[in-house]
Order: C-alpha cells, then structure tokens, then sequence
C-alpha cells in the first residue's frame, strides 16, 4: 500500500538519499526544510523552520507517515515538540525518527537535544519508531578534511568512532517508516571501529599526504564518557559500506555538493 509522506530535512546528506527510495516504492513524498523549491521529480517542497514552528499545518494535512531527519547542532528538541504538535493534530499514523547513539548518555548539548527530541515523539501520542545512528561518513570526511590541514594530526587517546555509511541508515529508515511503528530499535553503525587517527590516516593515504600524529587527552566529563565508549554500539546492527570504500568512492568520483 502506497502512503504520503512527509521527510523533514529532505534537502540534507541522508534526506537526499531517502526521498528516491520512498518514490521508487511509489509513495507519495514531500519534503519539509527552511528553503523554497518549486515541486521536482513528483515532490513538494514547503518551506517551514521548524524552530520557529510556524506554519507546519499543511506539509502535515493529509499525511500518513513523517520521518523526521531535519536537525542541526542546536534546538532538536524544540524543533521536534512543534512538528510533533502539528503531526499529532493532523492524526498522522506513524512518526520516525534519526537520533544519535549515545543519545542518552553523552554530556554534549547536541546529544542532549537529541534525547529531548526523542522523549517529544515518545510521549506524543502518535505511533513512532526511533532508529539512532552512528556519525555518518560524511560528517567523519569532514572532519579529517579539517585535521588534514593542521601541522598535525590529533590523536585523542582512548576515542573510538563507527561511522556508517548515509545510504546504510537510509535503506533502513524506509524499511522501518515503511512498516509498523516499532518503538526503539537496534542502532545502526559501520562495520567496523576506529580511533580518530585511524580515520585521518586512512583519508590521508588515500589523498597522498602524510602528517606527524601528535597524542591529545579530552578532557573533563566529555573525554571520559567518550573514553567510556558512551557513544559507542559494540552489538548494533551494521551497515555494509566500509569508511575505506566511502572514501574511495567519494575522492574518485565528482560528488555535487549539497544545496541545502
Ligand atoms: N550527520 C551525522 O553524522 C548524524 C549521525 C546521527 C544522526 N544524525 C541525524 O540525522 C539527521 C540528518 O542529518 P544530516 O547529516 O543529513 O543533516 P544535514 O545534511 O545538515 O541536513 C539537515 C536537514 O535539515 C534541514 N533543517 C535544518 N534545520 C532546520 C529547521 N530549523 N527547520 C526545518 N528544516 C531544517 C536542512 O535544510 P535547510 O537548511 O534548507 O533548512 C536539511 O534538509 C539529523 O537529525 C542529525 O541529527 C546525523
């Protein structure tokens, strides 16, 4: 059965990756983010800052399922409870949500409003499913992009990451939106765990460059939950695509950047 659907964040790394699937499965999609695009490929466009909460009414009327993948470094929770209110008095039937691994346990306020977020759509009275991921290759290429241009490369002794590949979590995310609303389900991470380093070198390799290691300590609350591995899934279910094949792929082939 065929359904509409309402992606918020559909412009963003993983958006762009689910609203193609949720087509090809013949639903009918559109998508929700602060910038106005005329409809493409059979998709509507509302122009809607979550943040400030106005004017959600009528991306939601007449919509069956919303996944919610819009999100930035602050303001999750509140963005969150006004979709919520919107969705809930538009009677949507399932209500999925990206959170984060480690969401109930990292003393970081982007971590933080994550779990606010996550609470908001528990409590909300709709039917829900929640999937939290690892951070997405992407966002690790970012990062080794910018440690790439220091002197050196900073080691922090005892941090571990799974990144996981985008179009693992979004093969995922629309098996999950696509069937009943399941409450919390297992994480999703990359098949394998690295130590910051690990990721620089492998990105540096693979660009040709070389850069002293220089050991750091995080300190504080922060270094030690990550020490802990508070933001870690050891038994979660992983995706495929390894962060040595992201990298291959994405310095070998010309990837347009994003136009959100
Ligand atoms: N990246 C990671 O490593 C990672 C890991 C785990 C979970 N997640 C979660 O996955 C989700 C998607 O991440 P991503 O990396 O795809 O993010 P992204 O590339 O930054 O995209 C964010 C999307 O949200 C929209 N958006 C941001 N603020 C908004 C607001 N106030 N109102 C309406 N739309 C807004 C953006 O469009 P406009 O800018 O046009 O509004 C864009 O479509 C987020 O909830 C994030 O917390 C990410």
């Amino acid at each position: 059965m065929t359904a509409t659907i309402l992606v918020t964040g559909g412009t963003g790394t993983l958006g762009r990756l689910v609203v193609p699937l949720l087509r090809e499965a013949g639903n009918e999609v559109r998508v929700l983010s602060r910038s106005a695009r005329e409809p493409r490929d059979g998709v509507r466009y509302f122009a809607v800052d979550l943040l400030k909460g106005e004017g959600i009414e009528p991306a939601v009327a007449g919509v069956d399922i919303v996944l919610h993948l819009a999100g930035g470094a602050k303001g999750d929770d509140v963005a969150t409870a006004n979709l919520v209110r919107a969705a809930s008095a538009a009677g949507v039937r399932h209500l999925v949500y990206i959170s984060v691994i480690g969401a109930d346990r990292m003393p970081i306020g982007y971590f933080r409003a994550k779990r606010g977020a996550e609470l908001a759509i528990a409590d909300s009275g709709i039917p829900w499913t929640t999937l939290r991921a690892a951070q997405f290759h992407d966002f690790a290429l970012n990062a080794v992009r910018a440690m790439a241009k220091m002197p050196f490369i900073p080691s922090p002794g005892g941090l571990r990451f799974q990144p996981v590949d985008a179009r693992d979590v979004a093969e995922r995310l629309v098996t999950l939106a696509l069937a009943a609303p399941a409450g919390l389900v297992p994480d999703i991470t990359g098949p394998k765990v690295y130590g910051m380093a690990d990721l620089a070198r492998s990105y540096l390799r693979a660009i040709g460059k070389r850069r002293p290691t220089l050991p750091i300590r995080v300190p504080g609350k922060i270094g030690k939950a990550y020490r802990a591995g508070d933001n870690l899934s050891l038994d979660a279910t992983t995706g495929t695509r390894t962060w040595e094949a992201f990298l291959t792929d994405h310095l070998t082939t010309p990837h347009p950047a994003p136009t959100h």
